[in-house]
């Protein structure tokens, strides 16, 4: 082998190396470490149940963030932040690449209020996507429990869930807003 190809050779397999992907997450440990999430929030995170939100075809990114705040307490609810003090990094990307691996189900919204979210829902839809299924750090809204989303749009508000973003949207909104807006997207 000449010099040339072998430096052509040893190159190749740099980019090789280089190029394998940072170790991916283990959905089918996800599944396994699933079940102690599935009493609350349904067989494969399609809760039925408004209280407990929907996980199935939620965002990745956005799964982890969450379980990262209620860890580092960030934000705050008594039974997750429980479930997330015994999670460690790795169990919350295979978790997350479960649970957004499921097909996403609607939980469904009143007809009439929906449609009056509808007309104010623009202004959602640049961060949370044209039809609502997120992107990233942005979660999935569309099919979510409506009781849910109002329960969540009324503590950004009052500050009790801590987000730059979404403190800020959800300052301008009044009740009615959050109520009609939480029909809308449930209801896609
Ligand atoms: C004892 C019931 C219970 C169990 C068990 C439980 N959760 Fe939760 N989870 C909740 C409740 C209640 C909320 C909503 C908190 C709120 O209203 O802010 C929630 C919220 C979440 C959220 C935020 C979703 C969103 O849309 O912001 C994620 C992510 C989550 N849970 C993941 C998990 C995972 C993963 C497990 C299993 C390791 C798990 N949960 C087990 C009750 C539970
Ligand atoms: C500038 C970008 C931006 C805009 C515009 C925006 N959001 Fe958000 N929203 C976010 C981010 C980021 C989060 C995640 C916050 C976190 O990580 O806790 C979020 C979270 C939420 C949640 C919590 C979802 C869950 O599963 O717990 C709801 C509900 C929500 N947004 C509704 C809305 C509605 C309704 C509007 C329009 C009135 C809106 N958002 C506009 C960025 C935005």
């Amino acid at each position: 082998m000449n010099i040339l190809k072998q430096s052509m050779t040893v190159a190749l397999l740099a980019g090789c190396f280089l190029t394998l992907p940072v170790l991916a997450a283990d959905k089918a440990a996800g599944e396994q470490k699933s079940a102690t999430c599935a009493g609350c929030h349904g067989a494969g995170g399609k809760s039925s149940n408004a209280q407990f939100p929907i996980l199935a075809g939620q965002q990745p990114t956005y799964i982890v963030n969450q379980l990262k705040a209620f860890k580092s307490g960030n934000r705050h609810n008594s039974m997750m932040e429980g479930m997330a003090a015994s999670l460690s990094d790795d169990d919350m990307d295979n978790l997350a690449a479960y649970f957004s691996s499921q097909p996403a189900v609607k939980a469904g919204g009143d007809a009439a209020l929906a449609k009056a979210g509808q007309a104010k829902a623009a202004m959602c839809l640049g961060c949370h996507g044209e039809a609502g299924a997120g992107n990233g750090q942005f979660p999935r809204l569309a099919g979510q429990h409506p009781d849910y989303l109002v329960k969540q749009l009324a503590s950004f508000k009052d500050g009790a869930r801590k987000n730059g973003q979404m403190q800020g949207m959800a300052t301008t909104l009044s009740e009615e807003d959050m109520k009609v807006l939480a029909a809308y997207f449930g209801s896609l």
